[in-house]
This record gives structure tokens, sequence and C-alpha cells, in this order.
């Protein structure tokens, strides 16, 4: 009996702290984020327009599987910690022959930052499943060059 006292109470905290966490995306981030980085003066792509709410909240990615942390090659970043930009820590806009770079400098550039973590899960998914939306083709991140600012 005294065990039950506190299990409800606990279920009703963590429902709360789950559902704060979803108003703080709402508020924290646009729904849509038009990836347009200044680290590259002028584009050579269409900028991609990233459906943030969607990943969040319709496909269920968990916030960790794209913002991270790292403390001793451990990913500590948790909901509620405030979330830096990309380029805050992948401030290497596009090297010179970067595939042959060693992985740790990889990491820093931003444009296989994003390719990589975009990239990866999508093509999990299409294997998984070949009807899947999720897009894996360089026009159907980067639409058309033309109309863009
Ligand atoms: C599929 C990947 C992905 C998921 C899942 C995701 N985010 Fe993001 N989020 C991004 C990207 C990419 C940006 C844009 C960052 C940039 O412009 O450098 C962003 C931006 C943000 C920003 C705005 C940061 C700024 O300074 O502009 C906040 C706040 C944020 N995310 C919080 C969250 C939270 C909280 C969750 C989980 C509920 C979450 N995100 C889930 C990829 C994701
Ligand atoms: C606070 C600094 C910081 C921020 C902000 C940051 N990263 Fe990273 N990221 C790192 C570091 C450091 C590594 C290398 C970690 C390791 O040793 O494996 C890394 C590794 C990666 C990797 C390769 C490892 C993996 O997880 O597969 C990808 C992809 C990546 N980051 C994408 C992103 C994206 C996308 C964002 C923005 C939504 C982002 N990062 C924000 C510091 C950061
Ligand atoms: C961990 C998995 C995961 C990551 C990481 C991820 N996505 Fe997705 N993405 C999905 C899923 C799931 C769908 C929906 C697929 C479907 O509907 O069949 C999707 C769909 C999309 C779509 C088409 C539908 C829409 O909502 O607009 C775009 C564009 C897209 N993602 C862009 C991105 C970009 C840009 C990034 C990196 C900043 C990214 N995604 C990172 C899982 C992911
Ligand atoms: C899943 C979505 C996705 C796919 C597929 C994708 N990209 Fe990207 N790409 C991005 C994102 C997000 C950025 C970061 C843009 C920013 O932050 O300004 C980016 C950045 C770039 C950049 C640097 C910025 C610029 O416009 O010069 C180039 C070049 C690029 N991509 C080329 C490609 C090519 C070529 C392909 C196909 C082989 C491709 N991308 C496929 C999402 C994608």
């Amino acid at each position: 009996m005294k065990k039950r006292n506190w299990v409800v109470p606990s279920v009703f905290v963590a429902v709360a702290l789950f559902v704060g966490a979803l108003i703080a995306v709402a508020a924290d981030a646009p729904d849509v984020i038009t990836m347009n980085s200044k680290l590259w003066p002028q584009h050579t792509k269409a900028n991609v327009q990233f459906t943030h709410k969607k990943h969040a909240e319709d496909y269920k990615i968990a916030c960790a599987d794209c913002h991270h942390k790292y403390e001793g090659g451990k990913n500590v970043w948790k909901q509620g910690d405030p979330v830096a930009k990309c380029e805050s820590c992948h401030n290497e806009p596009t090297i010179e022959g970067e595939k042959k770079l060693p992985p740790e400098q990889q990491k820093l550039n931003l444009k296989l930052a994003m390719h990589t973590n975009c990239q990866e899960c999508h093509k999990k998914l299409k294997a998984q499943n070949p009807q899947s939306a999720a897009p894996t083709t360089c026009v159907q991140c980067h639409p058309k060059k033309e109309g863009q600012s």
C-alpha cells in the first residue's frame, strides 16, 4: 500500500514533464526551419525546409537523435537543456577533399554533419520500407535554386 502512494504521483510528474517538454519545442523552435547557415555566404543548393515539429511530434524522433553535447565520448544532452545551433560546433563549411579527412575532422564540417544526421536515418528508413517518404536524393531536400533569396 505504501508503495502505491508513490507510484501515482510519480507517474503524474513524468507525464507533466513529457507534456512540458513538447510545449518547449513548440515555443523554442519554429515548426519549420529554413536551413540557411551563414557559414555559406552563397549556397550552391536551394535551402532545405526542415519540418522540425513533424520530426519531433509526428515522426516521434527523440530530440537526442539530433541534438547532442558530448562529454567523454557520450551524448549527455537531455531534454530541457539549452539547444545550440549545429554550426556553433560544426563550424567548418566545406573542406576541399573532405571525404579523405580523418573522421574527427569530418565531424566539424557542417555539411557533413547535416548530411550524416539527416541521411543516415532516411536511408535506414528507405531500406526498411521502400515506400517511405524520407528524402534521400539531393533534389528532394534541396528542391531548386530559383526563387532562393
Ligand atoms: C530530426 C532531427 C531533430 C529532432 C528530432 C529535433 N530537432 Fe531540434 N533542431 C534540429 C535542427 C537541424 C535544428 C536547426 C539547428 C540549426 O539551425 O543549427 C533544430 C533546432 C532546434 C531549436 C532551435 C535552436 C536555435 O537556436 O535556433 C530548439 C530549441 C530545438 N531544436 C529543440 C528540440 C527539442 C526539445 C526536440 C525534441 C522534442 C528536438 N529539437 C527534436 C533537429 C532536430
Ligand atoms: C556543443 C557542440 C555541438 C553541437 C551544438 C552539435 N554537435 Fe554534432 N558533434 C559534436 C562533436 C564534438 C561530435 C563528435 C562526437 C564524437 O566524438 O563522436 C559531433 C558529432 C556529430 C555527428 C557524427 C556522430 C553521430 O552522431 O553520428 C553528426 C552527424 C552531428 N554531430 C550532427 C550534428 C547536428 C545535425 C547538430 C545540430 C542539430 C549538431 N551536431 C550539433 C558537437 C556538437
Ligand atoms: C532519426 C530519423 C530522422 C532524422 C535524423 C531526420 N529525419 Fe527527416 N524524416 C524522418 C521520417 C521518419 C520522415 C517521414 C517519412 C515518411 O513519412 O514516410 C522524414 C521525412 C523528411 C522529409 C519529407 C517530409 C517532411 O516532413 O518534410 C524531409 C524534407 C526531411 N525528412 C528532412 C530532414 C532533414 C533536413 C534532416 C536533418 C536536419 C532530417 N530530415 C533528419 C526521419 C528522420
Ligand atoms: C535529407 C536532406 C538532404 C539531402 C538528401 C541532401 N542534402 Fe545537402 N544539405 C542538407 C542540409 C540540411 C544542409 C545544410 C544547409 C544549411 O544549413 O544552410 C545541406 C547542405 C548542403 C550543401 C552546402 C550548402 C550549399 O548550398 O552550398 C551542399 C553543397 C549540399 N548540401 C549538396 C547536396 C547534394 C549534392 C546532395 C545529393 C547528393 C544533397 N545535398 C542531399 C540536406 C540534405
